[in-house]
């Protein structure tokens, strides 16, 4: 069985969905592995550390993919309507996709799976269950992504972050303040505190609290979070009073910031807008806002994706695919995730071992046989 792993095509995507690590275990489990050639040069990790690892090397696209069983990608295949090469056309019919395939970004690629009789699995899907932690890519890359969004805020802000107390006098340390303590929003906060920032944060779920001042984090609480929380652990949508307390809440506690990192998400909606103009205006100038939630349509009103502007003498920050620019790391991780999700799928004799009815394929299956199956879109028709 053939484990193909293309270079990623998308714009400002430097992650790799295979290291030589993951590599020499799939080879181990039986498989045949394919890499593009010069797929993770930029990063780091030459051809020949994957031909030692066991790869073979391709030398295009098409020879990578060539009667591959299995193709591993970090994002959905590029289509010919945003302008780059058709890329589902070189997968196989009958083969398994694996990847964040960002299923709600375009409804015409699912029919496009169902089209190419690609099984298409979006990790996206994947059921936050015991089992499938060690598989779970949206935390892996949230965590790096909350590292890293510090460490541009840093890089933005034209002061230190620690207190430091010097011969020549003391500057005082740098206010850090989350929003959204989700995977990302709770590495932000230990990175601020590492850097020695006094840090604060909030959420609509209520269990962050704890989580966030075992940080070191002071926890600002907007009251009426009771119903929060899904019962899948994700934020809800709060109602208008509810928005309209914490909408004063953050309007007050920007006025004392140094920098503010915004992480809110909705699964599978527009990311909820907390910072208005208005807000940026009462902002000390100088201060960095660095927008984690800018591919969901932004936390902040003035959010430009992949830009740095200045509004009101504020940074802002509107980096999309964050985990792109730690993109190593992020590829070491992500493809940890892989091979944990699919070695299961590898039975004796390094083939494919396919249980339909296990409940991670059921969560994380777009699209297969000629039909997109996932309840959420099926349903949609
Ligand atoms: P996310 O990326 O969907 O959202 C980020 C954060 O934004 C969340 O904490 C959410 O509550 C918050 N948020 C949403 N709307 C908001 C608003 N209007 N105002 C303020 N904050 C808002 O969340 P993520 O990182 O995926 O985590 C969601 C939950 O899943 C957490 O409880 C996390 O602990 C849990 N989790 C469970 C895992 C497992 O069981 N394997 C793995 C990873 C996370």
């Amino acid at each position: 069985m053939r484990i193909a792993v293309p270079r990623e095509r998308r714009e400002g995507e430097r992650r790799i969905a295979a290291t030589p690590e993951t590599v020499r275990k799939l080879c181990a489990l039986g498989a045949e592995v394919a890499v593009e050639a010069g797929a993770a040069t930029a990063i780091g990790i030459v051809d020949h550390a994957f031909l030692q690892a066991g790869a073979m090397i391709a030398r295009d696209e098409g020879a990578t993919l060539e009667g591959a069983a299995v193709v591993l990608k970090v994002q959905r295949p590029l289509t010919t309507a945003e302008g780059g090469p058709d890329e589902l056309a070189s997968v196989p019919r009958g083969a398994l996709l694996v990847g964040l395939l960002d299923p709600f970004a375009d409804p015409a690629l699912l029919e496009g799976y169902a089209r190419a009789g690609v099984a298409a699995l979006a990790l996206e899907f994947l059921p936050r269950i015991t089992r499938a932690q060690t598989m779970d890519a949206l935390s892996s890359q949230s965590n790096l992504a909350g590292y890293r969004a510090v460490i541009e805020a840093a890089a933005a802000f034209d002061r230190a972050l620690p207190m430091m107390m010097t011969a020549a006098g003391t500057i005082p340390a740098a206010r850090v303040f989350v929003i959204g303590g989700g995977v990302a929003g709770l590495q932000a906060i230990a990175t601020a505190r590492r850097l020695g920032a006094i840090v604060s944060a909030t959420d609509v779920r209520p269990a962050v609290k704890e989580q966030a001042e075992s940080l070191g984090a002071r926890f600002l609480a907007v009251a009426g979070t009771e119903g929060g929380e899904t019962a899948a652990g994700y934020a809800r949508e709060m109602d208008e009073a509810f928005r309209r307390r914490q909408a004063e809440l953050i309007h007050e506690t920007l006025k004392k910031q140094d920098i503010v990192i915004t992480t809110a998400l909705i699964p599978g909606r527009r990311a909820p807008v907390l910072i208005t103009e208005a807000m940026v205006q009462d902002m000390k100038p100088g201060a960095v806002i660095v927008d984690l939630a800018v591919d969901a349509g932004g936390n902040c009103a003035l959010s430009c994706p992949d830009e740095v502007v200045t509004v009101h003498g504020v940074r802002i920050v509107g980096y999309r695919n964050m985990p792109s620019r730690i993109a190593h790391d992020a590829s070491q991780l992500y493809a940890r995730n892989l091979l944990h999700f699919l070695a299961p799928l590898i039975g004796t004799g390094g083939a494919l071992a396919l249980d339909w009815q296990d409940e991670i394929l059921r969560a994380t299956c777009l699209a297969r046989e000629g039909a997109v199956v996932h309840p959420v879109f099926a349903r949609a028709g």
